[in-house]
This record gives structure tokens, C-alpha cells and sequence, in this order.
């Protein structure tokens, strides 16, 4: 072994004993990643200054009903960029800039918009010297021409400036200049050039135009070694050849009127977020961060580049799709300049004095900018989900419960974990192996001492309705006689070194491992065909699958990631994709499944790295987090920052994953998670055991109830996911979605709702039995306890009591809930039990609500083979009729993918109906669907005012009324 194997060996090696050292030796080592000043294009971008360089409009190049296509110049460096503007239905404006004749192409991020929204027309309203003016209904977008300055006006109001600090800068391609000595190079002589250009030109065009900028001369750019880094760069002892030079885009986006803006997960942050400019921007590079730290603006395993903006009026939402290295700073700056006199004619609405100013910096590719108009966050969402796609829907066991550990050890342990649920009467649905189950970290393969049949092990599980998920990471262990490693050498799929030949090699679980090449489409293909039954020895259908470390994760890599100038297909380079390299792999993974079962099954795939467009293939967690109450709090303002931009299946690992927690925390985690999209108990090697029968009887009984109410809920968990994949909208949703004029709860965290209807207060600090809950709503609003039933009118603070059983949960007056009163010991086992719901009326005596319903596998659904009842309730009637628009989602409506032929059969009753807030006991109950008329027996509680509706037995296909009759 040579020398520096040895070393690489060595470090390897400590770096797995780190791992497994106690977690509370360590915090997150901050100095294995950059900050701003170590990635020299942030710093570029930072130290600018703002309205030192302007650009102006040098051309117009095309303009037509559905583009205009302008050169714009810098008075920095002469050469011009073509900025297109086009219109997307939604509406929706996509900038783009780009280079007119690069030297190398420019790379443009594939497979996120996966199909473009129809292109709308417009009206060029005007085109002087000043400004072209481009107009389709409600929305206008002016340039500004000299200086350049783009703004989006909806119904009169400035919703979205441009370039208005005038931070637009875009680093060209270009060749590396020669050293001419004295360690001086050719560019910074171009540079003092274009010193000289500035001061000519800062009497040219800008002069026409400088109305805002008048009393504040430019200041001097700094002199700072801006060229340091330009060419290559290192970060600890990792270069970076840089063959292609500097290339980054970046530019300021401001949203006037605006206090709060949310998103570009994944941070350990606050959900509003946080300005920037007196610390660290905001990161997005996807990275395996040890330890992550909270409150903190550092990098984590994903990354979405996309802001939604709220005020009490309107939202507006950005996607900046860029797949490399991004920063962004954010300023909430108190002497918001006066809007240019040059738009007050278009200006009906002002907005308040507020603004948001974001900054967007980027290492290459190009700026590829779309604005989501809105104007409701609801309109936001379904114009993010027709650019990135929506997120279908998922098969049912993968929303119950999922039991994991690093590592359930072989078969008996599996089969114990297993039976123990039983015994302890715990539904679960998917029990889960981490990398141990494997020869030597050789995904697709079983350890045969510990697995000897693993195919039978997954169908006695599957006989239960249960399923079983396996990891397979990226990296593919360099081992030859593996099958996985022979066949991608042979066929040249792994991503390469930079030096374009050999197959990019580095650490992680297997050792030595090279990494698959997932924006190659024959290493996409192949992948997929791994999971096919044949080629996944001992695999059956019931088998689903757990993508980790797939940032990639590269425990020798720089911030243990893969290099900057590694190659992937078509010599691209990784800094272009890095951040979407995850979701390719993903993408694969689903396509795998998918063929697997011949397009029949609905994938199941777990993620750990995601990009904008991860959401149509599988659901992601938040890693590795804490057990602690800091990391339980946390998971809030994180899940709610991937909902917002279209990441709703998500989830936080209960319990946390390093750590032991009290049983306490456990409880309280578990009481939390069953309100969160993705549900998962997982943990590291080195924790005690935590099934949840492992904390005493009390303990097992207060976990037993949190897990049983989320099967409770799961019709309308199901429900939701159905809308979701329709409309894009949320399923963890922050008060300001259901509540937009409520400004009191913008920056609110620590409570949410589940859809549009069941509102989630959780216990998040050690020793709290109560907490303070705020019901959102005007007067005349109505909120049900879970518990107890009882109606609060809102707007209300309450402190509601929490003993160790229960977290606070209401009802929307005004909804229809669906759940399941029977609990069996999976999802599947109870997929025709009956339903029961629970009509919580509004101030008007009334309510509506839904219900879907299909096989919850397949994809006829697709074929019209599903379920969709509108229910509604009026002053003491009950109806179910056949739902032809998505219903019940407050100031939003979305048409069915199908109409009329909603043709699943159903054995799914009503098996009870209970309706709140009934003033007296009913005398009964009539039934009428079709020719049938009975009376029903009611129930009535007089302390919580509830009126129980017994055994209906009414199919949920059928169309019915159930009218609850007055005693006389
Ligand atoms: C890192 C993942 O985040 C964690 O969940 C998993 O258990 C380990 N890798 C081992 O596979």
C-alpha cells in the first residue's frame, strides 16, 4: 500500500470511528465547510456594492407576442447578455440570461420542468427608449431600459423588482489569461481597462436615467484579491482545477411590500427567514453535515432555490433553478428607496413602505428566473407544481407508520421487531433495513448468514399487509466480482475525474467506491433495470427503497461531498448539477420500481438529498438530527419550509437519530410526528434499542395512541395526499396559508395544520403539560378540541391542557373529516374497514369535507378507478354526492383529472357519523340513499354537545342523505 493510501486509509478510518464515538463528544464541524469568504464567487458577488454596476438594454433582438429578447450590456465589461422574457400560464414570467456566444455552453438544469406550462401572449404595451412594457391581463412587467431594472406588477401593485440594487452580475466565460509576470495576469490588466471603461461609460447612457440613484454616486468597488480563486481554487487540502474559469450568475430580487418570505430548504432555521447581511447568506449545496447544528444558515442534504413572499394582501414566489453551489443573502432594508417616478403611471396600489431584498448568487450556469405571480399562496403553490410537477400520489402503506433502526440485525431480529408490534397491539406498515443488511455495504445484495431467505421474510410479512424498505446508496463499492461495480465499469457509467478517463473514486461505506453517473440516460436505465426481480436477487414486490447519501456523500471529498471538476455525461461538470444529483438518483430509483412491477405498482422511494422536482419521485426526511427537544422543535420550521415549495412528503426521524432520548421526548416526538407527512421512528447503530414497547407500560400505551391516531386519521391523510397530486398544494401548512390576513402568525412555528382542516399544537419542552394555542380565524370562526369536542370561537389564545397522553389537536369549524375508528395491525388490513365522520360545522351551522378513495397501489385510479365524495352538511343534514372539482380547499379550486367516471368499487360503509355542536338531543337520525329510508339511533353526549349517529351502513359510493330529526 503506498504511502498515500495509507494516509487516505487512515483518515477513512478515523472518520468511521468518529462516527461511532457518543454523540455528545461532537457538534457539527463547522470548519469542514465553506463560508461565504471560502467560495471566492460568493465573495465576489458579496463585496459588490450595490448601484456601482449597472447594465443597460444595447438592443432589442426580437420582440413578439410571446418573447422579447433584449441584449443588455454592463458598464463593467461592454459584452452583452441576451435576457429573454416570456409568459407562462399560471401566471408566471420566466427571465432568462444567458451568454450571446460562450465559449463553453452554458448549463441549463434538465428534468425539473417537466413540462412547460402553455406559453400565454402579450401585449407589448410600449417600447421607447425608456422602457418596454409588456402587458397580459392583470399582469404588466416593465423594463426599465437604462439602468436595467425589471418589475412585475399584478392588478396595479409592484410585486417583484429586478435587478433594482443593480447586483445583476454574470461571469462570462472567457480564456485563461497568460501570466505576464510579477504574478500580475492579463485579466487584471483588462480589469484597470475596464476601470477606465466605467468612468467613460458613467457618463453615457446611465446619465439618461439615473433618477434613483442620483444622490448616491457609486461607491469604489474595494480592493479586495477578487481574483483569487477565479482559476483554481482550494478549500483544505481539496483543489479545484476550475478548467472552465470563473462563471457565476447572480442578482438581486426584491419583493416591495413584503415582510416575510420563506423556503430555499433545507436550513436548520426559522421558517420566516432570517436577514443575512450581518452573518452568513444562506446556503444551498447539498452536503452530508455531521451534527447538524440549529439556527444556522449552513448547507444541508437539499436544497430547493424557490421564496414564497407573504403579506395580508397577496404571496408571490420565486424559483431561481440553478442546480450549483447557490448563496443567498436576504435584507430587510429600512430606507427602501422610492419606486422609480418612470412606473408611477402603472402603479394603482402602493404597497406598504415594507421590502424584502434578496440576493441570489450562483458558481455557473445561467439565470433562469421564474416568478409565480399568485396572488393568493394557494394560486403559488399550483403555479410551482405546473413548472416542477406534482407530487403523485403515494401507495397507502408508505403514509402509516415506518419502523427503522441502523440496523435491525438479521432475520430473527426483524421477525421479534415484528411480532413485538403485534403483541403490543401497535399497527405499523413498513419495517426498514439500513446498510448492515448487506455483503459488505454491496447494495441490491443480503448478508445470507443474517438473511438467509429473505423472500420469505417479506411475504410473511407481506401477509400482514406489511412491507419491507432496504437502502442502496450511491456509492458502489470497487470490488470486482460485484455485479453492480463489473457492469457499470464495463459500460463506462460511473461519474469520472476530472481527468475525463478514469472512474471518479472516493470513501464512504463499502470503502473504496466509485459513484453512479445519474445524469447519464443509459446509467439511469440501467439502474432502474437493477430492480427488476430477476436482478435484485431476493427481492419481491413488497420490497421498497431507502436512497441515503446521495448528495453525494464522500467522506474524502471536499465538505465531504464529490469535486467540484469531477465529470459526469457529456463532459459535464459536477459544480453544474451538484445540487440535483440526488434527485436524479431518485428519479432512477422510482423509474426502477416502476418497471419492475410494469408501470402496475406505485413506486416507494426515501430520499435524503432532494432539488426542486424531487417531490414527483418519492419523500425525503431531515437526516440526521438530535435527540434532543431542540432538534424536536426544529422539525417544524423545517418541514414547513420543504411544504411551501412543493416537498410535501416529509419527515423528521422521531426520536432523533443521535442520541437517547428520555421517554418523555420519545412520547412527545411520536404525539408530534403522527400529524407529519412522512412517519418514521429511526436511529443510530450506536443508540440503545426504542422500540416503542421498551419505556414501561405507560410509556408504550401514551406511544401506542400516538401511532393508533394516525391511523385514525389516515382516510383523510389519504385524502390529502389525493388533493396534493392534484393541486400542489401543501399537506403541513403554516396558519398564513389557511389564514393570509392574520398577520400575528406569519413568523409562527411552533403550531400547523394538516391540510386545510385538523390543527396541530404539539408539547415541545421538557416537562410542559400545557401549551398556549392560538385559533386562527375572524369572528364567527369556530374551533373543535379533539378531545373533549368542545367549540371555541376564534380568534382565541387558550392554554390547553397536555398531559403526557395527548398533544392539542382541533377541528376547522366549517369541515367534514374522514377517519377510521377500527385499528388493525397495518394500513392494508383495514382498506375496506368503515368510516367514520366527523362533521365540526362552522358559525352557520354548516360544513363540508371529502373523501378518496381507490386501491391505494395501483395506478387505474388513472383509469377512473377511484372514489372522490364531496360531503356537506346543513342546519341538520348530512349529504354525500360524487365530487366533481377538488372540494373543501379554502379560496381554491382545482378540475379533476378525470370527470364523471369515477368507477371504483367500493366495500368501504359509513359506519358512524358524529356531529358537533348540536344544541339538544336529536331524536333520530333518516337515512335516504336511493329507494332505502331508515331510521337511525342517535347518540347524544350533552357535555360536549356531540351527536352520534349510529351504524348508517351506508356504502361511501353511494349517494345519500343522513337528517338528524329534533324531539319535538
Ligand atoms: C446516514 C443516514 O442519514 C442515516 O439515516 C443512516 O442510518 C446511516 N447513513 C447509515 O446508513
Amino acid at each position: 500500500m503506498g504511502v498515500f493510501r495509507f494516509l487516505c486509509y487512515c483518515s477513512f478510518v478515523i472518520f468511521c470511528l468518529l462516527l461511532f464515538l457518543p454523540p455528545d463528544v461532537f457538534s457539527v464541524k463547522k470548519h469542514d465547510f465553506k463560508t461565504c469568504k471560502d467560495s471566492s464567487f460568493c465573495m465576489r458577488h458579496r463585496q459588490l456594492p450595490k448601484n456601482s454596476i449597472s447594465f443597460y438594454v444595447s438592443k432589442t433582438v426580437q420582440t413578439s407576442k410571446e418573447t422579447v429578447q433584449v441584449e443588455i450590456t454592463s458598464m463593467d465589461n461592454k459584452k452583452p447578455l441576451l435576457l429573454s422574457v416570456t409568459l407562462l400560464q399560471g401566471p408566471v414570467f420566466r427571465f432568462k440570461v444567458n451568454e450571446v456566444d460562450p465559449i463553453h455552453t452554458r448549463f441549463e438544469v434538465p428534468y425539473v420542468i417537466e413540462q412547460l406550462p402553455k406559453q400565454q401572449t402579450f401585449s407589448i404595451e410600449e417600447d421607447s427608449k425608456e422602457r418596454m412594457v409588456l402587458s397580459a391581463g392583470d399582469v404588466k412587467c416593465v423594463i426599465m431600459k437604462n439602468p436595467l431594472v425589471v418589475f412585475v406588477l399584478h392588478q396595479g401593485e409592484v410585486i417583484v423588482q429586478l435587478n433594482k440594487d443593480w447586483l445583476l452580475k454574470f461571469e462570462e466565460y472567457r480564456t485563461k489569461p497568460m501570466v505576464t509576470g510579477g504574478g500580475d495576469t492579463k485579466a487584471e490588466e483588462d480589469d484597470e481597462d475596464n476601470e477606465e471603461d466605467d468612468e467613460k461609460q458613467e457618463k453615457e447612457p446611465a446619465e439618461q436615467d439615473s433618477e434613483s440613484k442620483k444622490d448616491e454616486p457609486p461607491e469604489k468597488e474595494p480592493k479586495v484579491d477578487l481574483e483569487a480563486g477565479m482559476w483554481e481554487e482550494s478549500f483544505k487540502s481539496h483543489p479545484d482545477s476550475k478548467p472552465k474559469g470563473p462563471a457565476s450568475v447572480g442578482m438581486d430580487i426584491g419583493f416591495p411590500g413584503f415582510k416575510h418570505v420563506y423556503g430555499v430548504p433545507e436550513h436548520a432555521d426559522s421558517f420566516n427567514l432570517r436577514n443575512t447581511l450581518d452573518g452568513e447568506p444562506y446556503r444551498l449545496y447539498n452536503l452530508d453535515v455531521f451534527e447538524y447544528e440549529l439556527d444556522s444558515r449552513m448547507a444541508l442534504y437539499g436544497a430547493i432555490p424557490a421564496v414564497v413572499a407573504h403579506n395580508t394582501r397577496r404571496s408571490v414566489g420565486v424559483l431561481w433553478l440553478n442546480a450549483a453551489e447557490t448563496w443567498i443573502d436576504v435584507d430587510r432594508p429600512q430606507d427602501s428607496k422610492p419606486m422609480l417616478k418612470k412606473l408611477a403611471d402603472f402603479v394603482t396600489k402602493t404597497a406598504s413602505e415594507d421590502l424584502v431584498t434578496t440576493h441570489w448568487m450562483s458558481e455557473s450556469g445561467i439565470i433562469d428566473l421564474f416568478v409565480m405571480v399568485g396572488p393568493t399562496s394557494k394560486d403559488v403553490f399550483a403555479q410551482y407544481a405546473s413548472l416542477t410537477g406534482l407530487a403523485p400520489i403515494p401507495p397507502a402503506f408508505s403514509i402509516a407508520y415506518h419502523q427503522c433502526r441502523w440496523n435491525y440485525n438479521d432475520d430473527k431480529d426483524c421477525r421479534g421487531v415484528d411480532e413485538g408490534f403485534d403483541t403490543h397491539d401497535i399497527p405499523y406498515d413498513v419495517l426498514w433495513l439500513d446498510i448492515e443488511h448487506t455483503v459488505e455495504k454491496k447494495y441490491f445484495t443480503w448478508d445470507s448468514h443474517k438473511f438467509p431467505d429473505s423472500k420469505k421474510l417479506l411475504d410473511e410479512l407481506n401477509a400482514k399487509g406489511r412491507k419491507m424498505v432496504t437502502i442502496i446508496d450511491p456509492h458502489i463499492k470497487r470490488s470486482n466480482g460485484y455485479h453492480v461495480y463489473d457492469e457499470a465499469t464495463r459500460l463506462g457509467l460511473f461519474v469520472k475525474q476530472s481527468d475525463k478517463t478514469t472512474d471518479y473514486k472516493g470513501w464512504c461505506w463499502p470503502g473504496d467506491s466509485s459513484w453512479v453517473d445519474y445524469l447519464n440516460p443509459s446509467a439511469q436505465q440501467w439502474w432502474a433495470g437493477l430492480f427488476s426481480l430477476d436482478m435484485y436477487a431476493g427481492s419481491t414486490l413488497s420490497l421498497f427503497t431507502w436512497n441515503d447519501m446521495n448528495e453525494p456523500s464522500v467522506f474524502n471529498g471536499p465538505e465531504i461531498t464529490m469535486h467540484k471538476d469531477a465529470l459526469h455525461h457529456g463532459g459535464v461538470e459536477h459544480r453544474d448539477i451538484h445540487n440535483m444529483y440526488g434527485m436524479l438518483m431518485i428519479m432512477s430509483t422510482n423509474r426502477g420500481q416502476l418497471l419492475r412491477s410494469h408501470n402496475q405498482h406505485r413506486p416507494f422511494v426515501l430520499s435524503r438529498s432532494f432539488f426542486a422536482g424531487s417531490q414527483r419521485f418519492g419523500a425525503v426526511w431531515t437526516g440526521d438530527n438530535h435527540a434532543s427537544w431542540e432538534h424536536l422543535r426544529a422539525s417544524i420550521p423545517m418541514l414547513l419550509s420543504m411544504n411551501i415549495v412543493g416537498l410535501t412528503f416529509v419527515g423528521a426521524d422521531v426520536g432523533g437519530f443521535f442520541g437517547e432520548p428520555t421517554p418523555e421526548l420519545l412520547v412527545r416526538w411520536y404525539q408530534l410526528a403522527a400529524f407529519t407527512p412522512f412517519f418514521r421512528a429511526h436511529a443510530h447503530i450506536e443508540t440503545k434499542r426504542r422500540e416503542p414497547w421498551l419505556f414501561g407500560e405507560d410509556n408504550t400505551k401514551r406511544i401506542r395512541n400516538a401511532i393508533r391516531r394516525r391511523y385514525t386519521f389516515l382516510p383523510y391523510w389519504y385524502t390529502q395526499f389525493f388533493k396534493t397530486s392534484v393541486t400542489g398544494q401543501p399537506l403541513m401548512r403554516p396558519y398564513w396559508v389557511e389564514f393570509p390576513q392574520d398577520e400575528t402568525h406569519f413568523a409562527k412555528e411552533d403550531a400547523f395544520l394538516v391540510g386545510p382542516s385538523v390543527l396541530v399544537a404539539p408539547v415541545m419542552h421538557q416537562g410542559s403539560t400545557n401549551v398556549e394555542v392560538h385559533l386562527p380565524g375572524t369572528t364567527g370562526d369556530l374551533w373543535y378540541d379533539y378531545r373533549s369536542l368542545m367549540a371555541t370561537a376564534a380568534p382565541a389564545k387558550l392554554t390547553v391542557e397536555a398531559d403526557m397522553d395527548f398533544i392539542p389537536v382541533f377541528y376547522r369549524g366549517g369541515s367534514i373529516i374522514p377517519t377510521k375508528g377500527r385499528i388493525r395491525r397495518s394500513s392494508v388490513l383495514a382498506r375496506d374497514d368503515p368510516l367514520t365522520l366527523i362533521v365540526a360545522p362552522d358559525s352557520q351551522d354548516s360544513a363540508e369535507g371529502d373523501v378518496y378513495l381507490d386501491d391505494e397501489h395501483t395506478f387505474q385510479y388513472r383509469m377512473g378507478k377511484f372514489l372522490y365524495r364531496h360531503l356537506t352538511y346543513s342546519q341538520g343534514e348530512i349529504k354525500s354526492q360524487m365530487a366533481k372539482q377538488i372540494v373543501a380547499e379554502p379560496n381554491f379550486t382545482a378540475t379533476l383529472p378525470v370527470h364523471g367516471s369515477q368507477n371504483f368499487v367500493s366495500r368501504v360503509k359509513v359506519e358512524r357519523v358524529i356531529v358537533l355542536n348540536v344544541a339538544k338531543q336529536p331524536k333520530e337520525a333518516i337515512l335516504t340513499s336511493g329507494k332505502d329510508s331508515r331510521s337511525l339511533v342517535v347518540l347524544y353526549d350533552a357535555p360536549s354537545k356531540s351527536a352520534t349517529i349510529r351504524k348508517p351502513d351506508v356504502n361511501i359510493a353511494d349517494d345519500f342523505t343522513i337528517k338528524l330529526v329534533k324531539c319535538d
